[in-house]
């Protein structure tokens, strides 16, 4: 297994297959117009799945995919049943908006993709169509509904911010519990894209632990052996929830991911500002071993932790100046994938 300079191993590959979305959200899209990746440079499927070949000689075993929206990515179930035929991906998410997920669930389960999580920042349709710029709460509910219905098992992601939609932490917790899902509060993060972030916006995990213990008593940490960057907690109903406390928490010493963009850009930090271009070695007709050699030299002279270092600036603004953010959209977290 190939591990960085921190002894991190590479083991979880986020994809991005389009950095297209049909929301706006806040924190994310915050801005009126985009510069969209160019679409001939975006990979084919079988170029995808070359390249994530290579990812799993290096001793990847997770991956998602995400987007943008993922489910904009036409024939998307045609690049899962390719990857589910891999038996060395041990687990096979997709991360969603939910907005065309009701069409889809059922096929993305029998093309075999393994888990799904959904984004789901309010159950107030007024507060959606004003997080998200589109009025699409019925759709993502209803998605929600039929993955959960398909799926058994479901994971919501809320991002918490001050103000937007921090009164309705025990609402969700208690959406999610009627649907078998668990809930995972996210902090809201000052990433590429997050234009309008700012430090006083941010819920702190302990504050919204706090205000969940006023509802239900204390939460019970859950004790795990895990890279995944959600702490999970119990309530005394047995209700299980998660909070991502990247922003005050991070957990950069166990980070063991890194992003592939769309267009075959490899990423390593959510908040790295270079990358490098696989599509290019791809197109050029280099031998696989020759870019499997490249992933590894770059996995092993990493040194990222950029939400532990985000931590330490006093000043904190949102990362990355509009201006450049329009000069390469892969610094944009739609176009990583988060
Ligand atoms: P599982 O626990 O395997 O279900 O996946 P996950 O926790 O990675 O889930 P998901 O993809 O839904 O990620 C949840 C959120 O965690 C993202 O939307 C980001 O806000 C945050 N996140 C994901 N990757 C990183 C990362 O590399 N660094 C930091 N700081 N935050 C991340
Ligand atoms: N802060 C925290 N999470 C974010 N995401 C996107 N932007 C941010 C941000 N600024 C995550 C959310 C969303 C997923 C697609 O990306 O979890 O649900
Ligand atoms: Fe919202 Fe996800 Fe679209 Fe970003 S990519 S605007 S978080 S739905």
């Amino acid at each position: 297994m190939t591990r960085d300079v921190f002894e991190r191993p590479l083991r979880n590959l986020r994809l991005s297959v389009t950095d297209r979305c049909n929301l706006r959200c806040a924190y994310c899209m915050p801005e009126q117009d985009y510069v969209w990746l160019p679409k001939d440079d975006l990979l084919q499927f079988e170029e995808i799945e070359a390249l994530v070949e290579l990812f799993l000689d290096e001793g990847v075993d997770k991956v998602r995919l995400t987007g943008g929206e993922p489910l904009l990515r036409r024939d998307l179930p045609v690049l899962v049943r390719g990857l589910a035929a891999k038996p060395r991906i041990r687990d096979l998410a997709l991360t969603t908006n939910g907005v065309l997920l009701a069409g889809n669930a059922q096929a993305l389960k029998d093309a075999g993709l393994h888990r799904v999580t959904v984004s789901l920042d309010t159950l107030r349709r007024d507060r959606f169509a004003g997080l998200a710029r589109f009025d699409e709460l019925d759709r993502v509910t209803q998605g929600i509904d039929t993955a959960a219905r398909i799926f058994g098992e479901l994971k919501l992601d809320t991002v918490v911010i001050r103000g937007v939609n921090d009164d309705e932490l025990i609402d969700l917790i208690e959406f999610g519990k009627a649907r078998n899902a668990e809930v995972r509060f996210i902090e809201y993060m000052d990433v590429g894209g997050a234009t309008q972030w700012s430090m006083d916006r941010v819920v702190s995990r302990t504050q919204m632990l706090d205000a969940i213990a006023q509802r239900y008593g204390a939460a019970t940490p859950i004790a795990e052996d895990s890279s995944a960057p959600a702490r999970r907690y119990r309530l005394a109903d047995g209700t299980v929830f998660g909070i991502i406390a990247s922003t005050t928490a991070p957990f950069c010493s166990d980070c063991d991911r890194s992003r592939l963009t769309a267009d075959g850009m490899w990423y390593l930090c959510l908040y790295a500002t270079e990358g490098k271009d696989l599509r290019r070695a791809l197109r050029s007709g280099a031998p696989p071993a020759e870019i499997a050699s490249m992933i590894r030299s770059v996995w092993q002279q990493r040194r990222d932790r950029g939400a532990e270092d985000r931590l330490t600036s006093d000043a904190r603004t949102p990362l990355i100046p509009l201006d450049r953010l329009r000069r390469d959209p892969h610094l944009e977290m739609h176009t990583r994938g988060g």
